[in-house]
């Protein structure tokens, strides 16, 4: 008998690339029916190895294409057809067929091609830059708010020409320059994009239909960012423009059941890239070490990521604002072998410690009050184990799982590893 449908979360609970494709195409194989991404658009890259190939998702859920488990494109997002269509052609190419498990809301918002320009140009005449993955989201969400965006529902209306049109003369009035493109030429790329999806399999689904297939459907929402980036919760003004938590999958209206488990991820140590506030970063040679050890360039842009070590305050704070109910930690392998590790277990403001602070409040002058443990071996070390006990005591959220290498199966319940430990024969 089918299991009773269930919504269940995941989240980042740093500044983004904690690990959240690979978990997502993981969690995917127990029951999910759905994978759903709510927010957010390319400027996500979720890394997932399919059959031993290295795939970045960038728009597309993570799913496993061997899983049974199907996409979906929120309306919460803000989508670039081209890198949508170079995604599904690129899974069509190892996996034929699995296009049309994928289904688009009509009422998700476009990325229009003049949204990366603007994108550059606010960068360019910002005193302090943000350090955007210039993919267009602030400009598209922008739009969206100021209630001249375009839905991809609206490229099958009669006046779609009218309408970008009007977006952009408003544009050009507003930046007194030439923006490349007339409506015509705009919409005709826009046009070709949505046939060739359609002509691959891609489903563009509307509210009503999107209710009836998920009536009786497991859902696994598919955080992007991480909570720390959220444009009302996170490190304001240093953020992206979508909200990265819970809310957002609220608001696009998936609200016929409860969330019951809101997973969130976190790597052992923290990483952020582009401008902000980061009190535990690391920028000297170990620093380096943990950057290269860990991969940790941009999966979408290429950008050395900045690299910390593991704040509980700031985990703290997700949990408590984002809702989170259960941890992953991930990349555990990646200090492994260090002398000793750092934990930030509070900071200090203006000389006062404190062991809670709220990310939107002074973490820009926060310095960090650190406890220094012994490094760890492999996974199964009790000192890495001590680890785990100390984030989960920290934090009050139980650890479910451990994930210790980019391969699929490199991932393992926290239990498991403590059993291991015990009868010194570990997990397989
Ligand atoms: P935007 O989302 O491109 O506007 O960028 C705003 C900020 O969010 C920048 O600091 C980006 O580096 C960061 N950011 C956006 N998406 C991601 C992500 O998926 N992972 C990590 N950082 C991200």
């Amino acid at each position: 008998m089918k299991e009773p449908a269930r919504r269940v979360a995941v989240l980042g609970a740093q500044w983004g690339d904690e690990g959240k494709g690979k978990v997502i195409a993981h969690l995917a194989w127990k029951g999910f029916d759905w994978v759903v991404r709510y927010a957010g658009g390319p400027n996500a890259g979720h890394t997932v190895y399919h059959r031993g190939k290295k795939f970045v998702h960038h728009l597309l859920p993570s799913i496993d294409p061997d899983s049974t488990a199907r996409g979906y494109l929120g309306s919460g997002m803000v989508l670039d057809l081209d890198t949508l269509l170079r995604e599904v052609e690129a899974l069509e190419a190892d996996f034929p067929g699995v296009a049309k498990r994928f289904h688009v809301d009509r009422d998700a918002f476009l990325i229009l091609p003049w949204h990366r320009h603007e994108d550059e140009l606010l960068e360019s005449r910002r005193r302090r830059p943000i350090g955007t993955t210039r993919r267009g989201i602030g400009p598209a969400y922008t739009d969206k708010i100021s209630r001249q965006g375009l839905r991809v529902g609206d490229l099958w209306r009669d006046d779609v020409v009218e309408r970008l049109d009007d977006l952009l003369h408003f544009k050009q009035e507003l930046y007194r320059e030439e923006f490349p493109g007339s409506a015509e030429e705009t919409i005709r790329p826009l046009l070709d994009r949505i046939r060739r999806l359609e002509e691959r399999g891609v489903v563009f689904t509307s509210f009503m239909e999107q209710r009836r297939l998920f009536h009786d459907a497991s859902l696994l929402f598919e955080g992007a960012q991480g909570f720390l980036l959220d444009v009302e919760c996170g490190t304001y003004p240093f953020v992206t423009s979508s909200n990265c938590g819970l809310g957002a999958i609220v608001s696009s209206g998936f609200v016929d059941r409860p969330i019951g488990r809101v997973y969130g991820i976190s790597k052992a140590y923290a990483t952020r890239v582009g401008g902000g506030p980061f009190p535990t970063e690391v920028s000297d040679a170990l620093g380096e070490e943990i950057r290269q050890r860990g991969g940790e360039f941009g999966a979408t842009t290429g950008r050395p990521r900045r690299i910390g070590w593991l704040d509980l305050p700031a985990l703290r704070y997700a949990i408590a604002r984002g809702g989170i109910t259960h941890l992953i930690l991930t990349k555990q392998d990646v200090l492994a072998g260090l002398p000793s590790v750092k934990v930030c277990v509070a900071y200090r403001v203006r000389g006062e410690e404190h062991r809670d602070l709220a990310a939107t409040g002074d973490f820009d002058i926060a310095e960090p009050v650190y406890r220094e443990m012994p490094g760890w071996g492999d996974r199964r070390d009790p000192r890495f184990l001590e680890y785990l006990e100390l984030v989960e005591r920290e934090t009050g959220v139980p650890i479910e799982l451990v994930s210790f290498g980019p391969g699929t199966g490199e991932i393992c319940e926290r239990d498991a590893l403590v059993a291991g430990a015990r009868t010194k024969m570990g997990p397989s």
